[in-house]
């Protein structure tokens, strides 16, 4: 008899990669062999996306080449451009990425190649897109008009002004880099093997980043940093604890807690928190914070389970002045600098990806014409 299938694949080792790493029992998270806390705080987003998408940190002469390219890669295509109003006032702002990139994809110059040089040239625009993209959303939704992006900042400055509205201070994009740093890549996570999974077919990067976005857009993957600050909101803050223990107790699950590989600790989290605490006391106003802290404390004691990267996430994006429901578009930005390695690296030595099934249904049925089924 076939082995019992791993329920939601948990332990199964599906592909070969050298992009991240995790040790989920020690709480350490690793992009090409640099540990997450040395690149948090020390390495721009840029950077990052270098390193994952062409495999080694720039040096200043690549990094200043790769930069041109993603202000180049800033302007949208002519479909994606003549849509997108319409796009913001019918589409959630998931659902609008996943329509805006996929029509994308008709005016990419690259659009008919898996090559490796085209590739790495639609990894660097779809990078610089789904920022825009994200910002020009909010802007249409809004009625306002979307500031031009500043070629001479990067992702991180431009972003928040495009959602904010407001140049946003050295230290608040400090921060809200060191954001997309930690969401950049994640080994196998839900999103990224869907990604691989449609590249796998030997399909194009914009495809297989589009099923990337759908995936992403679920509240049991990259939706639970929303989820959380919706949790903040509509508690009373006196009632945290309780609130907490009874829906603990009723079964619940709690948005931002618990993790398929982290034992102890997410690494990101221990960021995430510290940056939430500091723009919190910036902000004379921490009551969500205090509120995430107090829960933090309750999950842990009741179900020993931890805080995974969306849980200060949240408060973050929140003290930021970022919509909540932008929170995983934003979160989308970042990891579509791993969704495209991972892209790459499959179209580089691939396979078709086709598990197995267990069949759990009736046998030997005999057919019935419709006649005589009534
Ligand atoms: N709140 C309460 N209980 C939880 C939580 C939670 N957040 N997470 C897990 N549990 C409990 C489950 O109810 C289950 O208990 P049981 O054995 O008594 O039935 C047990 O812990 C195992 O949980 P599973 O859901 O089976 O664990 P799995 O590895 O399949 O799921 C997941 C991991 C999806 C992250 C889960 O912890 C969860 O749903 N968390 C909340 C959603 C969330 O924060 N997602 C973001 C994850 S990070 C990311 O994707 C970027």
């Amino acid at each position: 008899m076939a082995e019992k299938p791993t329920k939601g694949l948990a332990d199964v080792v599906a592909a070969s990669t050298a992009l991240s790493d995790i040790d989920g029992r020690a709480g350490r998270l690793f992009y090409r062999g640099y540990d997450i806390h040395e690149l948090a705080g020390n390495a721009t987003f840029e950077e990052v996306a270098h390193l994952l998408q062409r495999g080694a940190p720039p040096t200043r002469a690549e990094l200043e080449a790769y930069s041109a390219e993603l202000v180049a890669g800033r302007e949208l295509g002519a479909l994606a451009e003549a849509n997108i109003d319409e796009v913001a006032a019918s589409q959630s702002p998931m659902e609008a990425l996943r329509t805006l990139i996929s029509l994308g994809s008709a005016d990419d110059p690259d659009k008919n190649s898996n090559e490796p040089d085209a590739n790495l040239r639609k990894a660097a625009r779809l990078t610089a897109q789904q920022a825009v993209l994200v910002g020009r959303y909010h802007a249409a939704r809004t009625g306002a008009e979307a500031p031009t992006p500043d070629p001479a900042q990067g992702t991180a400055a431009n972003l928040l002004l495009q959602i904010t509205g407001r140049q946003p201070s050295p230290r608040e994009v400090e921060i809200f880099d060191t954001c997309l740093v930690l969401h950049a890549d994640h080994t196998m996570n839900a999103s990224t093997f869907a990604a691989r999974v449609c590249a796998a077919t030997l399909s194009d990067m914009h495809s297989a980043v589009v099923a990337a976005i759908g995936t992403l857009k679920g509240p049991l993957h990259g939706g639970a940093n929303e989820q959380v600050m919706r949790t903040l909101e509509g508690l009373d803050p006196a009632h945290v604890a309780q609130s907490t223990r009874d829906r603990l107790a009723r079964g619940e699950k709690i948005m931002g807690f618990g993790h398929r590989v982290y034992k102890t600790e997410d690494p990101r989290a221990t960021h995430l928190r510290r940056m939430s605490r500091e723009l919190a006391e910036a902000s004379g106003d921490d009551r969500y914070y205090r509120m995430s802290h107090e829960m933090e404390e309750v999950v842990l004691a009741e179900k020993g389970l931890r805080p995974n990267v969306d849980f200060y996430a949240a408060t973050v994006y929140h003290y930021l002045g970022i919509p909540t429901d932008l929170f995983t578009p934003v979160f989308s930005v970042s990891r579509m600098a791993g969704w495209t390695a991972h892209v790459i690296e499959q179209h580089a030595d691939n396979r078709l990806i086709r598990p197995d099934s267990e069949y759990i249904g009736e046998r030997d049925q005999k057919w019935v014409p419709i006649a005589e089924r009534g």
